[in-house]
C-alpha cells in the first residue's frame, strides 16, 4: 500500500539530495537566508519550530521565494502541526511519532514525515501506510550502516536520515538504496547566519546540492 503522503512527498524529497534543516532566530533573516539556499541549487526547506519566529519567518519565505518548497520541522504536536498548515507549509517532519501526533495528520493535506530509529518504529509506521520516514538521529543510531542493514529486510521503506550528517558523510548515506535524500544543517551555521553571511551560504547549499546521488 502506498499512502497519499508518500505519493506527495516522494517528489518533493527527490528534488533535492540534501534538505536544509534551519533555525531562524531573526525575522529579517529568513528571505535572504532561503534565496541564498535557492541560488545555491537547495529548493527544499525545513523551517524548523524552533524558534519564537518560525512561523512567521515560514509564512515570510512561502509569500517572497516562490522557488523554494517550503516545509516545517520538529513538529511535536498536532496543535503545531495545524499551525503550521496554517501558515502554508507544504509537509511537515517530526522527531519521532505518536499515537495521537499520528491520528491527527492521517488524512491530511500537509505530509507527515515521521522520525523512527528503530527496525520496530520503522515497522509500526509502515503498519500504518507510510513508505517515507526521517531517520532521526541518523548517527547516533547507528548511521548509515544500520541504515544500510534496514533495506533488505523492509525494501519498500525509504528515508530521509538526519542528525549528525556531514559532507564528509552524506555520501554515505546517499549511496543507500533506501535514502531518498538527506537532512542537515552544516550549510545553515548559525554563526554565518548571524553575520548574514549569504553568499558564503549559497556557496555551502551549492556544494551540498552537488552532492551525487545514484540514479534509482
Ligand atoms: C534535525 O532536526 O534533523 C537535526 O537537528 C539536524 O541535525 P544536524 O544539526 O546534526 O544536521
Amino acid at each position: 500500500m502506498t499512502s497519499t503522503a508518500d505519493t506527495t512527498l516522494s517528489p518533493i524529497l527527490e528534488r533535492c539530495p540534501v534538505i536544509p534543516v534551519i533555525a531562524i532566530d531573526e525575522l529579517s533573516d529568513a528571505v535572504p537566508l532561503a534565496q541564498a539556499l535557492v541560488d545555491g541549487g537547495l529548493t527544499v526547506l525545513e523551517i524548523t519550530l524552533r524558534t519564537r519566529v518560525a512561523l512567521d519567518a515560514m509564512k515570510a519565505v512561502i509569500d517572497q521565494v516562490p522557488q523554494a518548497v517550503v516545509g516545517v520541522g520538529t513538529v511535536l504536536t498536532s496543535d503545531q502541526f495545524d499551525a503550521a498548515e496554517r501558515a502554508g507549509a507544504r509537509f511537515a517532519v517530526s522527531p519521532g511519532a505518536t499515537e495521537r501526533l499520528l491520528d491527527a495528520t492521517a488524512g491530511r493535506g500537509v505530509s507527515l514525515l515521521p522520525g523512527a530509529a528503530t527496525a520496530s518504529e520503522v515497522m509500526v509506521l509502515r503498519e500504518r501506510g507510510f513508505r517515507l520516514l526521517k531517520f532521526f538521529p541518523a548517527e547516533p543510531s547507528g548511521g548509515a550502516r544500520f541504515l544500510g542493514s534496514l533495506a533488505p529486510v523492509i525494501p519498500d521503506v525509504r528515508f530521509c536520515p538526519t542528525g549528525g550528517i556531514t559532507p564528509g558523510n552524506a555520501g554515505d548515506y546517499l549511496k543507500l538504496p533506501n535514502v531518498v535524500c538527506v537532512g542537515g544543517s552544516w550549510m545553515v551555521p548559525r554563526d554565518r547566519i548571524a553575520a548574514r553571511d549569504w553568499a558564503g551560504i549559497r556557496d555551502l547549499a551549492a556544494t551540498a546540492a552537488a552532492l551525487e546521488r545514484p540514479p534509482r
